[in-house]
């Protein structure tokens, strides 16, 4: 079934033939218009993605917007993937796709990466959940003490949202303040307090959004006044490359700036690494920076494809969950912790052997020159197209910024809010994304960048990119 109906024609605007079509309201990203008209890039992935349209159909009636993650949804309607091997995967339609979207930053290693799938498949056979303390759960936070600086100690949770909600309770139990300081548009997972500056507040109640203070990023003298003039800041966290994953980044003299005001004031610096974590560097942003946090939340990389996130920091912080023997502490002021699936062996099977790689092997140095290969075809792609943007980003994950002629180093890539605006153009970023995957890449505007893709994976998608920005300028999109 078809999800949009046909009307009248012009530039860039095809005609859907009669048949299975329903007329459609749905919208994906905020902002975007409501059209009845489809775009040639829409019939066009219409035409080749008829499964996907089906399936859609039917997870429609099954689930809000017909998906299982906010970000999911697109429109027409999203792809339906059957399998991903290394860096490409499939869709129901038999599409080959690059894959960039990289089981959303958790896939350095690729898909199903044969030493994962034995690793799993092995623990699988030896019992998914023991309800005991297991050796797997040792070598993986060992594994995490030796690659993270700040790591003294650890504890898992099962996802970076749990780890979030956890870094907040420990540093507000171990300071005895209540207030946490978060960025502008910085993502910390779905719940209440990482939820605080966001404009879909739904549900959440105004005395959680109370004690958190949402600042813009990259001016540091107001972190520091709101730190003087408020002595109930129990932490400061961050995206340390920047928010959703570095698209709108912070630089690196504010990341610093940080920490040299926290520590003044007495405030715990969180960096929220579950992107950065075992991706930037080894050991993340703070080693890519050599900024040393007091606390950093980490998942993604760290469960090697499955379920996984973890806080790790300051011993006498992630101890807050620890029994003395003191019964004011033990009672009252410890920090408790439960979750039947933390540290589950399919995940530590798995986060064991993804770290030993990436401790092991040039799994970062790797995915990072091939992102700065994508990164140069992209930008030279872009001025032989003649059109005003750029692609920049840090270590493996890139952004494409259509839209807007700037300054920018290609690496930390600073714009006011009105280019951000432009560039964030919803409309826009559904065509691009659609024009991608109708030439053979899933990637978006952003491009996170796997050890396995090849200089020929990267070669076709700098290829189809250029397509896809000429499909744009036929719509009057760039
Ligand atoms: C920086 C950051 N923190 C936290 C989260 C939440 O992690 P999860 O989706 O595992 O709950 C995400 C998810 O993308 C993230 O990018």
């Amino acid at each position: 079934m078809i999800i949009m109906a046909a009307e009248g024609g012009g530039a860039g605007v095809a005609c859907l033939g009669s048949g299975d079509i329903i007329r459609s309201t749905f919208i994906s990203r905020p902002g975007q218009e409501v059209r009845d008209m489809v775009t040639a890039i829409e019939q066009q992935y219409i035409d080749t993605h008829p499964g996907s349209a089906e399936r859609h159909a039917t997870a429609r009636g099954l689930f809000p917007d017909g998906v299982t993650h906010d970000t999911r949804r697109l429109k027409p309607f999203p792809i339906y993937a059957t399998h991903g091997l290394g860096p490409h995967k499939w869709d129901v339609d038999g599409n080959r796709l690059i894959d960039y979207y990289t089981g959303h930053g958790s896939l350095i290693l690729g898909h199903s990466h044969p030493d994962i799938v034995e690793a799993v498949t092995t623990q699988m056979a030896r019992g998914t959940h023991l309800s005991a303390s297991t050796d797997l759960e040792i070598r993986w936070g060992q594994a995490v003490v030796d690659l993270v600086p700040c790591a003294e100690k650890v504890r898992f949770q099962s996802s970076g949202t749990e780890a979030t909600l956890m870094a907040f309770r420990m540093v507000r139990a171990y300071t005895g303040k209540t207030k946490i300081i978060k960025f502008e548009d910085h993502f910390h997972g779905w719940h209440d307090y990482a939820m605080a500056g966001n404009s879909v507040l739904g549900g959440i109640p105004e005395e959680t959004l109370s004690t958190m203070i949402v600042l813009p990023p990259n001016d540091i003298s107001l972190v520091e006044r709101t730190l003087s003039q408020d002595d109930d800041v129990a932490a400061v966290i961050l995206e340390p490359t920047g928010s959703h994953m570095g698209h709108h980044a912070v630089t690196p003299e504010f990341v610093l700036g940080l920490r040299e005001v926290t520590e003044r004031y007495g405030a715990a610096l969180i960096f929220d690494e579950v992107v950065t974590g075992f991706r930037t560097s080894k050991g993340g942003a703070q080693e890519y920076y050599g900024i040393m946090p007091d606390m950093c939340t980490m998942a993604k990389i760290l469960g090697g494809g499955l379920p996984g996130g973890a806080v790790a920091g300051r011993a006498e912080i992630i101890n807050m969950i620890e029994m003395t023997g003191d019964p004011e502490h033990d009672s009252r002021r410890r920090v408790q912790h439960n979750g039947t699936f933390n540290a589950n062996p399919l995940s530590a099977a798995a986060g064991i052997k993804a770290l030993e790689l990436v401790a092991n092997t040039p799994v970062n140095d790797t995915a990072n020159a091939m992102a700065a290969r994508l990164k140069d075809g992209l930008n030279d792609m872009l001025s032989r197209s003649e059109v005003p943007g750029c692609a920049s980003g840090v270590a493996s994950a890139i952004f494409l910024r259509l839209g807007v002629d700037h300054e920018c180093d290609r690496s930390v890539c600073i714009l006011s809010p009105e280019d951000t605006a432009v560039i964030d153009d919803a409309e826009r970023k559904n065509q691009l994304e659609l024009a991608m995957m109708n030439h053979g890449v899933h990637s978006g505007n952003r491009f996170i960048v796997m050890s396995v893709h090849t200089e020929e994976d990267i070669d076709l998608t700098v290829e189809a990119a250029e397509r896809s920005v000429n499909d744009l300028r036929k719509q009057g999109l760039v």
